[in-house]
């Protein structure tokens, strides 16, 4: 049984305390306080976090994947140590700061904390976003990421194999001297809830993205990002697989965030197909 979403990404980074305003001022997510006092929490919707940033001496993302229930949780255990994955129970305590009823910890083969939870607590102090009409969230999750490492491979296995996540596109880029790969896995009707690049990033995160509800929602944001100096990474353009409308900001610590619209929701697992060009239009590096 595959997990069902990407529930959080808890990013782990030396300039933490810069995303509490990039958050909440410029992304337009829900500050909200949680079990940890050093650790920055924030809402898109009725869970009681989406993304988490705490200060650690070297940044590291790790990603949280929701299953159904406490039995789908135990075949993924069981099914990941016999695939020969390194599988933890988390303590009480550990579910207690998660505010989810239970979770396991493994890793990805090039290192990346992986957890995988059941039950999440949910919050229901209504949603606050005021610079935001709302969020695409439910049963797509908390949005995508995309992670980078060495070895691509192996870490596309233990997802697809592991995970149960399922492949929706590849896209191969050349780079003259070497070939950079992008596989973009799915496990929901969101297009890709994951993607993966062997390109080594400081804590092997390329970028986290946030789906709005309206398109004036991204063009909002990109003003903010103007307004506030706010590095744009890449320029506003339409995705050729997601068709996400959106553009890419630089977070206080050098990390991309992708704020979009209309991405596109695929109802069953289609053929996995190759991309040749990842955006119909625009999504272009800032002028030099
Ligand atoms: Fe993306």
């Amino acid at each position: 049984m595959p997990v069902r979403s990407l529930g959080y990404v808890h990013w782990t980074t030396p300039q933490a305390e810069a995303w509490r305003a990039f958050a909440t001022d410029i992304l337009g997510l829900m500050p909200v306080s949680g079990p940890d006092p050093d650790s920055l929490y924030f809402r898109t919707d009725d869970r009681p976090h989406r993304l988490v940033v705490s200060p650690g001496d070297a940044p590291q993302v790790t990603l949280g994947f929701e299953v159904v229930d406490d039995i789908e949780l135990e075949v993924m255990s069981t099914a990941l140590e016999y695939a020969g994955a390194k599988v933890a129970t988390g303590s009480d305590e550990e579910a207690a700061a998660r505010r989810v009823s239970g979770l396991i910890k493994t890793e990805d083969p090039a290192g990346i904390p992986v957890e995988i939870y059941h039950g999440p607590i949910l919050d229901h102090v209504r949603l606050q976003t005021p610079l935001v009409s709302g969020f695409v969230t439910g049963s797509q999750g908390m949005g995508h990421a995309v992670i980078g490492m060495d070895e691509l491979e192996p870490s596309v296995e233990f997802f697809r194999r592991g995970l149960g996540l399922f492949r929706r596109n590849t896209m191969r880029m050349d780079l003259g001297t070497s070939q950079m790969g992008i596989h973009f896995l799915g496990c929901n009707q969101r297009h890709h809830t994951l993607g993966l690049v062997n390109m080594p990033m400081p804590g092997n995160l390329v970028h986290v993205m946030f789906e709005a509800r309206e398109l004036d929602d991204v063009g909002l944001a990109y003003d903010r990002c103007h307004d506030a100096k706010v590095p744009i990474a890449m320029s506003l353009g339409r995705h050729t697989d997601d068709h996400m409308v959106s553009f890419y900001c630089l977070s206080p610590d050098g990390v991309m965030v992708e704020f979009g619209w209309g991405g596109l929701a695929v109802p069953e697992p289609e053929t996995t197909y190759e991309i040749t060009k990842g955006s119909i239009w625009g999504h272009r590096p800032p002028r030099r």
